[in-house]
């Protein structure tokens, strides 16, 4: 378990305790479904990453796993850059303080506006999905006026085939990010040709969810490959931003490679491939976003209802589901799943555990174990829910978003409020909330009444 677990996770007395503690009374103090968030576990990976990759790479975190003005503060702290993929990224970024030029903007459908305002803000850095985007940032530097110009990637799509679920594998066959080798090579030598931009590199995010080191060897390759012939297009030093997708663990037993393995598997695909002899001077570039918060996570649920389902068992029906977690829906992802009410009990029977959305797919575990008097206003714990489960929220069937909670030696800290039903309601002009002075008028009733056919 202790793999799957956050480093401060403790039982006693029958409890589990995160961040020195109890989990139950932080379902009390703040409600639930709740996500935790391990400070002293997610400061560990950031520790540990930039132990296996040394000072010189740049560490980048990537916010669609899960993003926060706290996490961006964590991040600047530690000298990592962030990657962002919409201007509501950018935006949430900007407004931690962070620095601009730390910032990666992604993205295979950049709108107009997203793109000048990367440009006005500053951002270090803009991904190339498509050969006609570079058009797109002309344009974009044009209305923006401004005299700063971001540096360049071209993101590179390669014939791989990375051994994850086909919804997150973004390289190879049926993919649609990123440009061919030969595309991508045609725009890197127009834009070194006009000499407007900096074309500072490249960029492969092979996918996500990735076990085998093998994989990222081959990506550091493609990049090399694709550079070599190349060069001049490039600054003396290139950048090889290799992406992320490492894998984390999220059921018990399962192994997946380590910071410092992933970075060496890197490191053996770039000597391999002949980097130092066929480059030169170049800067690496990692984009782990799952494999640093998502085991620092757990989400915490209140069972609602316990019922016997006819002939399959019982189910607990807990306050969360779809809506705060769809991966289950979406890929079929697996969770352990913990009653911390009862941390001492032995785990004697199985539930089918079910959110609470009106779908026979809002199942959080089909089968977890669990001690047998586990009963209605239990806290169950769902762990390894730090990446891509908040980020992915939605507000289906009028359920509002979680608050984020950081626990670190002895305190809680909300970091992110639940959503209210004000929030839910605050878009809809009809019904006169914030938003309404500015759009909607007020709806009389005779407006609503159903006309009389004539
Ligand atoms: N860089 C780029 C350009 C990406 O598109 C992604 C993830 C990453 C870095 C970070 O990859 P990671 O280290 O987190 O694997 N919603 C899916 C995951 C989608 C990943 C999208 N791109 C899930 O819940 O499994």
């Amino acid at each position: 378990m202790n793999r799957v677990l956050p480093v401060s996770w403790t039982e006693s007395e029958g409890r589990a305790h995160v961040g020195g503690l109890a989990l139950a009374d932080i379902a009390a103090r703040f409600g639930t479904p709740l996500v935790v968030i391990d400070q002293r576990h997610l400061e560990n990976r950031l520790a540990r990453f930039r132990a296996a990759f040394g000072p010189a790479t740049g560490l980048t975190y990537a916010g669609k796993a899960f993003l926060c003005g706290a996490l961006v503060r964590l991040l600047a702290r530690d000298g990592w850059l962030v990657d962002v993929v919409s201007g509501g990224e950018l935006e949430l970024v900007r407004r931690a303080g962070f620095s601009m030029e730390n910032v990666i903007l992604h993205g295979n459908a950049k709108s107009a506006a997203e793109l000048e305002r990367a440009i006005a803000y500053g951002v270090g850095r803009i991904v190339i999905d498509h050969p006609d985007e570079v058009n797109d940032l002309r344009r974009a530097a044009a209305a923006v006026g401004a005299g700063h110009r971001p540096d360049l990637l071209v993101r590179l799509n390669v014939d791989l085939t990375p051994e994850t679920h086909e919804k997150v594998r973004t390289v190879g066959p049926g993919t649609h990010f990123g440009m061919s080798p030969a595309v991508a090579a045609s725009v890197a030598r127009r834009i070194a040709g006009a000499g407007e931009w900096c074309l500072a590199g490249v960029h492969i995010h092979a996918g996500s969810q990735i076990r085998d080191p093998a994989l990222f060897s081959r990506v550091a390759a493609a990049a090399v490959d694709f550079v070599a012939p190349l060069r001049l297009c490039f600054p003396e030093t290139v950048e090889l931003d290799l992406g992320g997708g490492l894998a984390a663990p999220y059921r018990v037993g399962e192994e997946v490679p380590s910071p410092r393995r992933y970075a060496e598997a890197l490191m053996a695909g770039l000597h391999r491939s002949g980097a130092e002899a066929r480059l030169g001077a170049y800067r690496l570039i990692v984009e782990p976003g799952r494999s640093v918060i998502a085991n620092a996570g757990l989400t915490l649920y209140t069972i609602h209802a316990r019922k016997p389902l006819d002939g399959a068992g019982e189910a607990l029906a807990v306050d969360g589901g779809l809506s705060d977690n769809p991966r289950p829906s979406l890929y079929g992802a697996s969770y352990e799943v913990l009653n911390v009410s009862r941390a001492s009990g032995e785990a004697d029977r199985t539930f089918r555990v079910v959110g609470r959305h009106c779908e026979s797919g809002d199942v959080v575990a089909p089968s977890a174990a669990l001690p047998g008097d586990t009963e209605v206003g239990d806290v169950l714990a769902i762990p390894g829910t730090g990446a891509y489960v908040f980020a992915m929220s939605s507000r289906y069937n009028g359920v509002g978003r979680p608050a984020v909670v950081f626990v670190r030696d002895g305190a809680a800290r909300e970091v992110v409020r639940r959503e209210t039903d004000d929030d839910l309601l605050a878009c809809d002009l009809s019904l006169g909330g914030p938003g309404a002075a500015r759009g909607a008028r007020p709806v009389s009733a005779a407006a609503v009444r159903p006309s009389r056919a004539r």
